[in-house]
């Protein structure tokens, strides 16, 4: 008899943070104190500019299908943008517009990648990426990278990793869940990886790109001429211009792997609803409702960030790009799921568990700060309060 279930589903594991944001919302609906920071989503309105755009072509009757792969102006607008700012040199027949860049991500490895075939990727990294390459039959390989080291990528981290089955390796930066964003050197490290094995490709999921403090910036590993050609950059609307809910992302490969891609994405997606896209040609030009938000997040970092440095027990290396902050606790005998629901029962504070990013060790958790700063004062006054009385409990103990 036939196996109910394709295995590789079957085994897969739900993704913590939805499941996480769900519970937040649950049990925000019972007790409305509780403060949600979980979830990775800007709490902004999408600028209206873009909204205006959807109502007028939605009114025009731009309701029909539209040509697989994208609409030919925003196919060429994203090239333009990924070769201007980013300093790639992508065709836009290597532009593939899916609905969010998660897609984008599970068509790059479907693919690319073979039953068997290793896929590395950085730890601690975004949940989903592991599951992405179980459901494509292939082996999820992680990097651990070291807390103790600020996450620096190391070449010898990548060649233990590294095998003949190595087909892929995916990067994340700036990150979720850290706020790290990629440097030159690393970069460096990841083109002579790449230089060594020429049979590996990358993928630089850039989604975060346009959320960066400072004097930080996005270094795109596609700006590198001698491995442009295997670089897949994923990018999308959801965070840098608040459109979590539009599902429209993107990827940019060669023609060569987009024409491939293209054929899972005519068989499985379509298109992205047209008048979604054209708002998109939109969204690309919101530069200063983009630099708006990002203002705003830098001030809420600053507040909330050194509010829980303040804190004896509690450290958060400050974000250079992202709205999470990736936070240290100091509490022994506590594993990441522990602090979690200690943090949520005494502070009422909701956070994601540093397990969830497959960080095995450590005590972290990470707190997104894309909310008021009203909420965020207040959760630094409640887990404050949490932490001074686990240290009091602790010596009348
Ligand atoms: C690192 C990272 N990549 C990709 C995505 C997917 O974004 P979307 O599918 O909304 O474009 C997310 C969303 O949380 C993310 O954090």
């Amino acid at each position: 008899m036939s196996e109910r279930f394709n295995k590789n589903i079957e085994q897969m594991k739900a993704s913590a943070s939805m499941v996480i944001m769900a519970k937040a919302k649950r049990i925000k609906a019972q007790d409305p104190e509780i403060i949600d920071l979980a979830g990775g989503e800007p709490d902004f309105d999408t600028p209206a500019r873009i909204c205006e755009e959807l109502f007028r072509q939605v009114k025009a009757g731009y309701t029909h299908y539209t040509v697989g792969p994208g609409l030919p102006e925003l196919r060429e607008k994203i090239a333009q943008k990924l070769n201007t700012e980013n300093g790639c040199s992508y065709h836009p027949d290597g532009v593939i517009v899916t609905p969010g860049g998660k897609y984008s991500i599970y068509m790059a490895v479907r693919t690319l990648v073979n039953p068997g075939d290793e896929v590395m990727y950085l730890n601690p990294g975004w949940v989903s990426y592991p599951s992405i390459v179980e459901a494509a039959g292939a082996v999820p390989v992680d990097v651990n990278l070291r807390y103790e080291e600020n996450y620096l990528i190391r070449e010898e981290l990548l060649e233990e990793k590294y095998s003949e089955k190595t087909k892929l390796l995916i990067i994340n930066y700036p990150n979720n869940p850290t706020g790290r964003v990629l440097t030159p050197k690393e970069a460096e490290v990841i083109r002579r990886f790449l230089l060594r094995h020429k049979d590996v490709l990358l993928l630089s999921d850039e989604m975060y790109e346009r959320i960066l403090y400072d004097d930080n910036c996005n270094v795109s590993p596609a700006s590198m001429p001698e491995i442009a050609d295997r670089v897949i950059t994923v990018n999308g609307f959801s965070k840098s211009v608040a459109m979590t809910g539009w599902r429209i992302g993107y990827m940019a490969t060669t023609p060569e792997i987009g024409a491939m891609a293209g054929k899972l994405f005519q068989h499985t997606i379509s298109c992205v609803s047209g008048f979604i896209q054209k708002s998109a040609i939109v969204a690309l030009d919101c530069q200063q409702e983009i630099e708006e938000m990002r203002k705003i997040y830098e001030q809420r970092r600053n507040l909330f960030v050194n509010g829980l440095n303040q804190i004896p027990g509690v450290h958060c290396t400050m974000p250079e790009g992202a709205f999470y902050a990736w936070t240290d606790f100091d509490i022994p005998g506590m594993d990441s799921n522990q602090v979690c629901e200690f943090i949520l029962e005494q502070a009422k504070v909701v956070g994601v568990p540093g397990i969830s990013y497959g960080e095995q060790q450590g005590s972290r958790m990470r707190f997104s700060f894309a909310t008021s700063t009203d909420q965020l004062a207040k959760a630094v006054e409640n887990i404050s309060a949490a932490m001074a009385k686990i240290k009091c409990e602790k010596k009348e103990g």
